[in-house]
């Protein structure tokens, strides 16, 4: 269209209609970027109210994804298309936040290279996925640390405060009460937060292309059964990222167990153990400095044995249960930022993650339809072709089953209808959803 009018407007330059094509196209290619640019400086922090997220005034009900593996595929130049793809099929399915590692502590293309010292190529990596998502219109939810030993985690800590000779205890729980340990993290959240962008020169904090952040992914202390030395840890560290970013939206990243602190709970937990873990959903989420709760659902991993068909029912009262705290406990909004199903089932089929898929989806449609508390769902885990190695029994390619990739983009379409859609989204939700009806 611009191209047209420019060539029809400048009848003078057609004698030398080789340099009017240069020209034409030099200047449009400046004009899109500015237009770009100015619609990305458009993108606004998420803020909430009371037990809803809100953008641009109004509500904000999330699709949303976990590829948590970005900025490793964007340290190398062979892998690092696969970002954009990744955030360009995200954005045509209509979804709006992805969940990804903002950590590699000590381990293959670590960003933490030891405590306080970084790898620059790594951190320029999170930058260009950083500045990718703004791009795509896409917000990122970025986790700050690994409770789990998958890209270094506490364990990495804890390893590192013993060789240098000041840990107090080679327990990997000493994570959460090491004073040396937790001065160690702080200051990683302080780099992480302060870094300027090298690309776009916008400092993390003051990014809004970052939807919020996630202290620690589903944090275990076990060792500390009562839930003390976690919920001292999460009050100290919270209070720590707000005291250099106000902001932004933080969570902590809990699986969601209910703990000795909730009694009348502790038949929502799949089982025992549950409750022993040193994590406490109500209790841990209710601290003033975290602004919205999470949890996770694994019913294959939380169960052996069970029907199929009580698994989804189970699904359904796992989530209307942190739905319902959220509302009358929380005041906070509530996010399910992972759900999977394992394709190492026995009689495992596509179509049976899909009714898994559904169930979650539904319950969190009906919440939205009802200013409920349930304010989000993220699929474990979304994969691009030919990252095979990245796969664990979650992986999928969404676009590879026609089915699924109908699922998600119809819940996409039914919360557009309850929230008006993302400015930035129009475009591609109409394409999206009128399609279909
Ligand atoms: C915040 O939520 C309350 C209660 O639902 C509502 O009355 C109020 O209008 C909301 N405020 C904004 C700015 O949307
Ligand atoms: C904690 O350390 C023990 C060994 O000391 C190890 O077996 C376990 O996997 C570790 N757990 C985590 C979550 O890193």
């Amino acid at each position: 269209m611009q191209r047209e009018r420019m060539m029809a407007g400048n009848g003078l330059f057609y004698p030398i209609i080789g340099f009017a094509s240069v020209f034409a196209f030099i200047y449009m290619s400046f004009g899109d970027l500015k237009i770009n640019l100015s619609e990305e400086t458009k993108m606004s922090f998420v803020g909430r109210n009371g037990t809803q997220f809100m953008v641009d005034g109004k509500v904000f009900y999330i699709n949303g994804w976990n590829s948590y593996w970005l900025m490793d595929q964007a340290v190398d130049e062979y892998s690092k298309p696969r970002v954009r793809a990744m955030l360009q099929a995200g954005a045509k399915m209509g979804l709006t936040v992805c969940r990804t590692w903002a950590f590699n502590d000590g381990a293959y293309h670590a960003l933490q290279i030891s405590p306080g010292r970084f790898d620059e190529r790594v951190f320029k990596a999170l930058d260009h996925v950083i500045a990718e998502a703004r791009k795509q219109g896409i917000r990122l939810l970025l986790t700050l640390v690994n409770n789990l030993q998958a890209y270094g985690g506490k364990t990495q800590y804890v390893n590192w405060a013993w060789q240098e000779g000041i840990g107090l205890s080679s327990s990997n729980d000493s994570f959460f009460f090491d004073p040396s340990i937790r001065i160690y993290f702080k200051n990683y959240v302080k780099a992480v937060l302060t870094r300027k962008n090298s690309i776009t020169g916008i400092e993390y904090r003051n990014d809004p292309t970052i939807f919020g952040w996630e202290l620690i992914n589903e944090p275990r202390c076990m060792s500390d059964a009562s839930g003390d030395t976690l919920q001292d840890w999460l009050e100290e560290m919270s209070a720590y990222v707000k005291s250099i970013d106000k902001k932004h939206l933080l969570t902590i990243g809990l699986e969601g167990f209910y703990g000795p602190n909730s009694p009348k709970r502790l038949t929502v937990n799949p089982a025992e153990w549950a409750a022993t873990l040193g994590a406490d959903f109500i209790r841990n989420s209710k601290i003033s400095t975290i602004d919205f709760a999470s949890a996770h659902i694994y019913p294959d991993h939380w169960f052996h044995g069970q029907e199929f068909e009580a698994e989804l029912k189970y699904v359904s009262k796992w989530m209307l249960s942190h739905i319902e705290d959220g509302e009358k406990e929380l005041k906070k909004p509530v996010m399910f930022t992972e759900f999977g199903f394992s394709t190492d089932n026995k009689n495992f089929h596509p179509s049976k993650r899909d009714r898994f898929f559904k169930t979650v989806f539904d319950v969190m449609y009906q919440s939205a339809r009802k200013n409920g508390a349930g304010a989000g769902s993220f699929v474990w885990q979304f994969l691009v072709g030919g990252m095979e190695e990245y796969n664990d029994d979650f992986g999928i390619v969404p676009w590879e089953r026609p089915a699924t990739y109908r699922l998600i983009t119809e819940h996409t379409c039914r919360l557009a209808r309850i929230q008006g859609g993302l400015a930035q989204q129009k475009a591609s939700l109409k394409d999206l959803c009128s399609r279909r009806r």
